[in-house]
């Protein structure tokens, strides 16, 4: 059998590490050589733009396809022969789940709980929506986002002429309510082909600059919260069809309520615990469920894990020296993407199962400062 990945990034590397066990074998179409998985796969095609001649000269190569990444327009993907048999997620739920005002009223539509928002397509409207709404705000584009760029939170007019220098001339925003958090919660949902869903348990995830920086499980939450958390993410991967693994990024508010933030097609950043921790990881779950296989038990292994990102720093990093000191620690479980170190940018991983949560933590953590030579 051979998978498809269109990308080649770190979710598409730890695709390919899962799919080496099922004995896929994995062929990339991806814009640059100079990404993290083309080194270990079967062939690679290197195409600047994926057009509807490249995209269908990979989908005829390939049995199935998926994505490690949404930044990809669902009609090229409509216009490929045999895309229904082969690529998946589905072009619909591409669009649905990744395009944030498809999906905010989608949701809003199934009666799934969301934050108060509206859409604008331009500056007008988004000055009457921001007023209709209330400061403060939070801006997003609809397209094109990740780890917090295409995000804005807009508190004062300084903010917003600001913001009006930094969108594109066609554009189109999600404009809604700032929520005071919580916690923000994560559910990693498989559904296969059948519309048989498995759900992961709860986690949780802590940003630093708009950035997934760690993922805790379990999650100190009451069963009520956990419930009603994996109705909605389930509801919402039943509602966009997903086939394969959809990451639910939820918000428990600081008055209690669960609404959701945003739906990811694919493996996702607080899902890479699930390697280690859990009895079917999230990459070979997406796997099984796209090529048609059984998809595996979401049970945890382990009471408790963490994970923490290797965020790039600005001075030197010797990522040779950083992964003799990371796993130094016992139990550390390092995963690093083969990309350059550059200020900001995900560069790897650590995890960290145990018995104690409060010592899984800070075991990770001292590996990453170790890693990265800095102390937190
Ligand atoms: N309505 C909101 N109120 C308060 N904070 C928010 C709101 N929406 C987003 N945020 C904060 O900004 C972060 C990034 O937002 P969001 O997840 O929508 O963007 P993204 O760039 O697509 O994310 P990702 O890093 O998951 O790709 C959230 O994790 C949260 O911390
Ligand atoms: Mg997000």
């Amino acid at each position: 059998m051979k998978l498809g990945i269109v990308g080649g990034g770190q979710l598409a590397q730890m695709m390919v590490q899962a799919a080496i066990s099922l004995g896929i074998d994995v062929a990339i179409l991806a814009s640059t050589s100079d990404s993290s998985a083309p080194r270990y796969v079967y062939s690679t095609t290197i195409a600047k733009e994926f057009d509807k001649e490249h995209l269908q000269h990979f989908v005829d190569s390939c049995d199935f396809v998926t994505f490690d990444h949404e930044v990809i327009d669902a009609d090229i993907l409509r216009s490929i022969d045999g895309y229904k048999e082969k690529i998946f997620p589905t072009p619909d739920t591409l669009e649905l789940s990744s395009r944030k005002a498809k999906c905010r009223r989608l949701m809003a539509e199934i009666g799934l709980p969301t934050p108060k928002f509206e859409i604008a397509t331009n500056f007008d409207e988004l000055r009457t929506s921001i007023s209709n709404i209330g400061l403060p705000v939070i801006v997003k584009s609809s397209f094109g986002g990740y780890d917090g760029r295409g995000v804005f939170e807009v508190k004062d007019a300084n903010d917003l002429a600001s913001l009006k220098g930094t969108l594109p001339e066609i554009f189109e925003v999600v404009i809604e309510e700032f929520i005071e958090i919580e916690k923000e919660l994560s559910i990693i949902v498989v559904r296969d082909k059948d519309a048989n869903v498995r759900s992961y348990p709860l986690l949780e995830t802590l940003q630093q600059r708009q950035m997934c920086s760690e993922v805790y499980y379990p999650v100190h939450v009451s069963e009520q919260i956990e419930a009603k958390s994996r109705e909605i993410a389930e509801a919402a991967a039943n509602a966009v069809a997903s086939v394969g693994v959809l990451a639910v990024e939820l918000f428990l508010t600081k008055s209690g309520d669960v609404i959701i933030n945003e739906l990811a097609p694919r493996p996702h950043n607080s899902g890479h615990l699930t390697i280690e921790a859990m009895a079917t990881s999230q990459f070979e779950n997406h796997i099984r469920a796209v090529c048609s296989l059984p998809i595996g038990s979401v049970e945890p292994l382990f009471a408790a894990a963490t994970m923490v990102n290797l965020v790039g720093i600005a001075d030197n990093l010797d990522q040779d020296e950083g992964r003799r000191r990371a796993i130094g620690y016992e139990d550390v479980h390092l995963h690093l993407y083969g990309k350059e170190n550059r200020d900001g940018r995900k560069i790897g991983h650590i995890t960290v199962t145990g018995k104690d949560q409060g010592a899984t933590l800070e075991t990770s953590r001292m590996a990453r400062d170790a890693f990265l030579g800095t102390t937190s």
